[in-house]
């Protein structure tokens, strides 16, 4: 009896000074009196196994790896938040609350939008039960072990209670950069940007994998105790049971105070340590919230003011061109390093030859660049011209391969025609590697330059045909290492025959375009010698993406290449994975017209991702798509506060897929 009344004494302790210094920010012991009092636990659960419990401090990482996440079925909905991109739109909506309360001036919360992955936790008896990802909002996946090894993430609460919490999983910025710098070491492809690393960690099967990522968690909604009135109140409460809420929050009374937070957050969001992307203002009155109630996707009680994407001055030091997969020659700029977004950017892309002119980019030149999000930053401008500047000069002949370059009568991109371009070939198999592709670790940028320069593979299929003994005579390879590489390029063989679609690289087939095609033809040798015709009868295949695909199957080269990928034992067929609804539920009207894609195109695009494309506005309408000369439709939206985009945003919205 002594010993289990040790450990829960221990364990107490333990927790207690978790939550100081994880959650609360305020150590009140050094860590080298942590670390023995968590000894002290550790030695003595081994003494005594039996009295090892899951919620024990000691327990939060453990287990073997999963097979695969259970899904679970959120007891209430997790909805998304409608933006306010600008102070307009914000005002809008706060006379939108004011008239539906029917008061002068109401009281907000503020705080900082974080940048990561929503996710729920629910509690029983005080006990932390389940864990789980937002999914599609009505079901996620259960990641209870891997929120576990997140150490401000309370396991027991101080009170014996049922509730559930959600919030936000961030990589601080400090640990996302450290965390790229040992994936670029170990070849391993890096993150975009702390987001996707939080969500890929999160996302591991082995919470071991997890345990390693620091990642962190504020919690931003409690459901709990009916007497506190407000969300400000519930907060506090949560914080008082051990949850680690932002210290950054605030009651703002009135728009004006918002708008006080709202700046001084613009100016201050550089010096946090995490990645925001805006602010979410929450009308305080829980009594209030439920009044005002919600729409199909989100609370009419709460809105998210998007900041602009951060930017930053620098010198452009020279513009050079990359070759890409398809052989298109990008310009690059080479910049001074400078600090943007918690992170040193070096380059930035320049898209094409005329937007360089049309920018009126020169070499010596200094630049706004930006980062929206994404690991390319772009340059948005010229701020300073340098009398000394040089103009940049698309060249004539391929850097790599030497061929002639050739840029089409009425397009943008210049390329290397010459498909055996070492550059293309490097390119074509760094991305059949990639995660959204076949997903083969370890192979990234170095392993493939160093494959193709030994002459060891010069096609994706070759890949296959690679032995640990030829991987050992590369410099810096083990054993090891080597057997993981051919584990993880076997590991491939059985993609859904959507991933492969996307993973050949053909131009213009992006996730999207390849489910589609995965979803009408159930092998790879049913495309061989197809039709732009029979193709553009899919909906959501244009003319354009359907010529580009008949060329690509009509090559006699890629028929082998597919030969060899089907004899290497390569699923070609069958269970194509579904089209991503990255739309579910939400509607769409479009008026105008559109220019790279026909009225039934876009809408059966829209039913293919989940959502709904409707003829007529209303209230529950969610997007109006305004394409060129809107009709009536345009006006509508504008009255009744609907949002309205136009086709570049239509696409965006389809994650680039298309
Ligand atoms: S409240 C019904 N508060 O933003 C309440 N969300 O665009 C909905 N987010 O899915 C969410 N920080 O992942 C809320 N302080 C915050 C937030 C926040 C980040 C994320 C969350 C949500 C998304 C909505």
């Amino acid at each position: 009896m002594e010993a289990k009344d040790n450990i829960e004494k221990l364990r107490k302790q333990v927790q207690h000074h978790e939550y100081l210094y994880y959650v609360l920010d305020k150590p009140e012991i050094s860590d080298a009196e942590y670390d023995r009092l968590f000894s002290e636990l550790k030695a003595l659960e081994a003494r005594h196994p039996d009295l090892i419990t899951a919620d024990s401090p000691t327990q939060r990482v453990g287990g073997e790896p999963l097979k695969s996440f259970k899904t679970v079925t959120h007891k209430k909905p997790l909805l998304s938040l409608d933006n306010a991109m600008n102070e307009a739109e914000l005002e809008e909506f706060d006379r939108r609350v004011r008239e539906g309360l029917g008061e002068e001036i109401v009281e907000y919360v503020c705080e900082l939008k974080m940048d990561g992955l929503a996710v729920a936790l629910v509690y029983k008896n005080g006990r932390f039960q389940v864990g789980s990802t937002r999914g599609d909002g009505v079901q996620g996946e259960d990641i209870t072990r891997n929120l576990k090894t997140i150490k401000s993430l309370p396991l027991i609460l101080n009170k014996e209670i049922d509730l559930e919490v959600r919030g936000e999983v961030y990589l601080p910025y400090d640990d996302f950069i450290k965390l790229n710098e040992e994936r670029e070491a170990e070849d391993e492809t890096k993150f975009a940007n702390p987001r996707n690393a939080a969500a890929g960690s999160l996302r591991q099967l082995d919470p071991k994998i997890t345990a390693d990522r620091p990642l962190d968690i504020f919690v931003y909604f409690a459901e709990i105790n009916h007497d506190l009135k407000t969300h400000f109140a519930r907060l506090e409460y949560a914080r008082n049971l051990g949850f680690k809420i932002n210290p950054n929050i605030k009651l703002c009374h009135g728009l004006a105070e918002v708008k006080k937070y709202i700046k001084h957050w613009d100016n201050g969001r550089e010096k946090l340590d995490y990645e925001i992307d805006g602010i979410v203002i929450k009308v305080n009155d829980i009594a209030d919230q439920h009044k005002l109630g919600f729409t199909a996707r989100a609370p009419r009680w709460a809105i998210a003011f998007k900041y602009p994407p951060l930017q930053a001055e620098t010198m452009v030091e020279d513009i050079k061109v990359q070759v890409g997969r398809t052989g298109a020659i990008t310009p690059v700029a080479y910049l001074k390093p400078v600090h943007l977004a918690g992170v040193m950017v070096k380059r930035a892309t320049l898209h094409n030859e005329d937007e360089v002119k049309r920018k009126g980019i020169e070499i010596g030149d200094y630049v706004i660049v930006q980062r929206a999000g994404e690991v390319i930053p772009e340059v948005v401008k010229v701020s300073r011209h340098s009398a000394h500047a040089k103009p940049f000069k698309m060249p004539k002949h391929c850097p790599i391969c030497d061929s002639a370059l050739y840029r089409p009568e009425g397009e943008a991109i210049t390329r290397c025609i010459n498909a055996r371009c070492p550059a293309q070939v490097k390119e074509r198999i760094r991305h059949f590697c990639t995660r959204e592709a076949m997903e083969i670790e370890h192979v990234g940028p170095a392993l493939v330059e160093q494959l193709v320069e030994n002459k060891l593979i010069k096609d994706v299929a070759d890949l296959y045909s690679l032995k640990k003994t030829d991987l050992e005579k590369l410099e810096r390879f083990a054993e090891k290492s080597a057997q993981n590489v051919i584990d993880s390029i076997r590991n491939s063989k059985d993609r859904p025959h959507d991933r492969l679609l996307y993973a050949l690289g053909i131009r213009m087939v992006g996730r999207t375009v390849a489910a589609l095609l995965a979803q009408h033809y159930d092998s790879l040798e049913d495309l061989l010698n197809i039709k732009a015709e029979d193709l553009q009868k899919i909906h959501g295949i244009g003319p354009k993406v359907a010529e580009l695909v008949e060329h690509f199957f009509s090559q006699k080269d890629n028929h082998k290449l597919i030969e060899r990928l089907k004899n290497a034992g390569i699923r070609v067929k069958g269970q194509g994975s579904r089209v991503p609804q990255l739309l579910k539920n939400l509607t769409f009207v479009f008026t105008g017209g559109m220019e790279t894609m026909t009225r039934p195109g876009a809408e059966e695009l829209v039913r293919q991702l989940g959502g709904h494309p409707a003829s007529s506005v209303s209230k529950q309408t969610d997007y109006v798509v305004a394409g060129t000369d809107p009709g009536s439709k345009y006006d509508k939206a504008k009255k009744l506060g609907v949002k309205i985009i136009n086709e570049d945003e239509f696409k965006k919205l389809l994650g680039g897929s298309i």
